[in-house]
């Protein structure tokens, strides 16, 4: 067996501001010195396992993901928030809805939702017409479009305006919140004490008032809208035949909301950050377009074999992981390549670093979307994690991404300006710090 190596106390310690500022430096850092494995104590207290290894973490979520369950941060904490489904539970309960559920989120029951997040997309992009020629922060922009076709793929038009609002402003307080409690686990006296736990509470809270007002009302119809909600509401048990109780049905909404916004807004943001650093593989890509396209209207087939545009996706993923890190905690003692996993241990799976592997990526940090043109499955990438609790809508991500990037440039272009700034923010997910500012041409 090999030694895994131990980041100094003193030297975490000494590094705990630069850690809550950014942490992904920190962690190059540490991999310089101390290899690919290696023990850190988190907050100077909690001693975990963090790999950057390739196989490691494949064997962790994949190979041998019987062994590993996710960790408090998204069971309990996360779960106090939105409830318990897909993201948050383990263990029998997690795998019964992810039967129920995988099935609607197959490639056929997402080819049905083309239209409906055309409409959304397009409507977005005629809103930016005013803003054509002008520099502008294009983050908030893309916060909202994401929000929005989830919004819709849920809920069709079941939902008003003023409803989505307050999911909307409702998740993000709360989100903030939890990367708080994440972060500064010894502030959680004081969280309590001065009335934060409640408040916060109170507000996710909110979010469950609005999202059963819409389940209830949709129950009460004969037949459910072709959305995800639908499918929800449709779908039974495998086992005993029964449907999703009420509860679930708002868990699992209010975990797709969550899982499934910021994420994909952090991604169309450094997608068109890349692009407009990259103006040829912009005119790569209308090329594409025109001669997969035209000006006919969307096809999902044509879309998923447009091979330049999917590759464009998959390496802005590749370099912009929005789920930059994956947790998990061992049950049994385990060992892969020598390197032990003790039981109980918290892993740290660094997903950003496994992707920028000199030996596992020819020059990674050159963005070349033509190295996943004719490899699709890399051992190395992990954007969409890996094995059985793989990201259920990485079919929908995909989808919207696609749908984004051929609407938006059949429209407009980008280009960087001096008040452009790609600085990373490496949250709970990896988003541009200081927005994405952008000139609209
Ligand atoms: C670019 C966009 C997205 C990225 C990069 C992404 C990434 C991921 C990753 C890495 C995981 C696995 C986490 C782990 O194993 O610990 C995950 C899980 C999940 N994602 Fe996504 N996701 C994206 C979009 C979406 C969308 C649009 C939805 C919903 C429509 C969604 C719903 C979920 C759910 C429910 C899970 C939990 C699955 C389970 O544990 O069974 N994600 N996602």
């Amino acid at each position: 067996m090999n030694e895994v190596p131990l980041v100094p106390r003193s030297r975490s310690l000494q590094k705990t501001l630069s850690f809550v500022h950014n942490p992904i430096p920190v962690f190059y850092e540490y991999m310089e010195d101390y290899g690919d494995n290696y023990y850190i104590y988190l907050g100077g207290l909690k001693k975990c396992l963090v790999t950057a290894n390739p196989k490691m973490i494949r064997h962790i979520l994949q190979k041998n993901h019987k062994n590993y369950i996710k960790s408090e941060i998204q069971t309990d904490i996360l779960a106090q928030y939105i409830g318990n489904g897909l993201l948050t539970s383990d263990g029998d309960y997690w795998l019964r809805q992810r039967r129920l559920i995988q099935p609607g989120f197959h490639k056929e029951r997402i080819k049905s939702l083309v239209s409906l997040i055309q409409d959304v997309v397009d409507a977005q992009l005629e809103d930016l017409e005013a803003n054509r020629g002008q520099t502008l922060d294009l983050y908030p922009k893309m916060m909202e479009i994401a929000f929005r076709i989830i919004g819709n793929a849920l809920f069709s038009n079941s939902a008003t305006q003023d409803e989505l609002n307050i999911i909307e402003h409702a998740i993000y307080t709360v989100q903030q919140f939890i990367v708080k409690r994440v972060r500064q686990p010894f502030m959680q006296p004081i969280y309590w004490l001065n009335g934060d736990l409640k408040k916060y509470k109170k507000i996710a809270e909110n979010i469950d008032d609005v999202v059963l007002g819409i389940i209830q009302a949709r129950k009460k119809l004969d037949e459910q809208p072709d959305d995800l909600l639908g499918m929800l509401i449709n779908t039974r048990y495998e086992d005993d035949g029964q449907p999703m109780t009420e509860k679930q049905l708002l868990w699992e909404s209010n975990i797709l909301f969550v899982a499934g916004h910021e994420t994909s807004a952090n991604a169309l943001s450094w997608m068109l950050y890349l692009l407009a650093k990259h103006p040829e593989a912009a005119d790569t890509l209308r090329a594409e377009i025109k001669a997969q396209l035209g000006d006919s209207s969307l096809d999902f087939d044509v879309l998923m074999k447009m091979p330049y545009l999917n590759a464009i996706i998959m390496e802005t993923l590749r370099m912009y992981p929005p789920a930059w890190i994956m947790d998990r905690i061992s049950k049994e003692d385990d060992e892969v390549d020598g390197v032990p996993i003790p039981k109980d241990m918290l892993i740290i799976a660094l997903v950003y670093h496994a992707h920028y592997k000199k030996e596992d990526w020819d020059e990674p940090e050159k963005f070349k979307p033509e190295r996943f043109i004719d490899q699709r499955n890399h051992p190395a990438y992990f954007a969409f994690g890996a094995g059985p609790r793989m990201c259920i809508g990485n079919n929908f991500a995909m989808l919207e991404m696609q749908i984004f990037l051929v609407q938006f440039y059949r429209k407009f272009d980008v280009a960087l300006t001096d008040e452009t700034d790609a600085t990373i923010k490496a949250l709970i997910t990896l988003k541009p710090e200081n927005g994405m500012k952008l000139k609209l041409i």
